[in-house]
């Protein structure tokens, strides 16, 4: 049996990973800075990339910070609907890399954005199976939630929904 492939479409600076230069991954980011294994944009991979992979580590930015705060410079600028683009179009394009069978890895923090309506924007391409919460911020005056980060596992659709229009539709009449 070969190796498990893996595809970092995120990668930053490998804070999550044991093994920061892990021989199963490919690490790719947008922002040369980070030095990915391949400088790329997550929604429309070049060849070099590959194909193939058997899973895939997503971690997008989730927030508005304001461009020139510490928290931008780490993980990077994007506006709200750039957000929601990304997560999108990354979707389809992890989609496209990937093998049958294949699951994703996806880290949210539903600061700005719910978790229910992030992975409706997967969905389409990849099946949530479980997930849990890793960690909750509360306001220090009193016990209300701030923000809570999920870790998701998800596997890979083998009949994408928005290529299939009348799976959407087999899908909706279900409910
Ligand atoms: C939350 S950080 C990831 C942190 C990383 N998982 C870690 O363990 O350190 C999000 C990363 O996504 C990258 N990014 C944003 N847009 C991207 C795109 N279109 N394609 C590839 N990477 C992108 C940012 O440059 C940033 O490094």
């Amino acid at each position: 049996m070969s190796e498990p492939r893996i595809l970092d479409l995120s990668a930053g600076n490998r804070a999550m990973w044991y093994d920061k230069n892990c021989p199963l991954a490919t690490f790719v980011d947008i922002r040369p800075e980070m030095k990915p294994d391949i400088v790329a944009d997550s929604r429309n991979l070049q060849s070099t990339v590959g194909e193939g992979y058997d899973l895939v580590v997503f971690d997008p930015p989730h927030t508005n910070f304001s461009k020139n705060s510490d928290m931008a410079k780490t993980y990077g600028y994007l506006t709200g609907p750039e957000i929601v683009r990304l997560v999108k179009e990354t979707a389809r394009e992890a989609y496209r890399v990937t093998s049958y069978g294949a699951f994703l890895i996806f880290k949210w923090n539903d600061r700005d954005r719910s978790l229910k309506s992030v992975l409706e924007m997967l969905e389409p391409y990849w099946m949530p199976l479980f997930g849990q919460i890793s960690a909750t911020r509360r306001r220090r005056s009193g016990s209300d939630k701030m923000s809570s980060t999920y870790w998701i596992t998800l596997v890979r659709r083998d009949d994408p929904i928005d290529i299939l229009g009348d799976a959407l539709v087999a899908r909706e009449d279900k409910k």
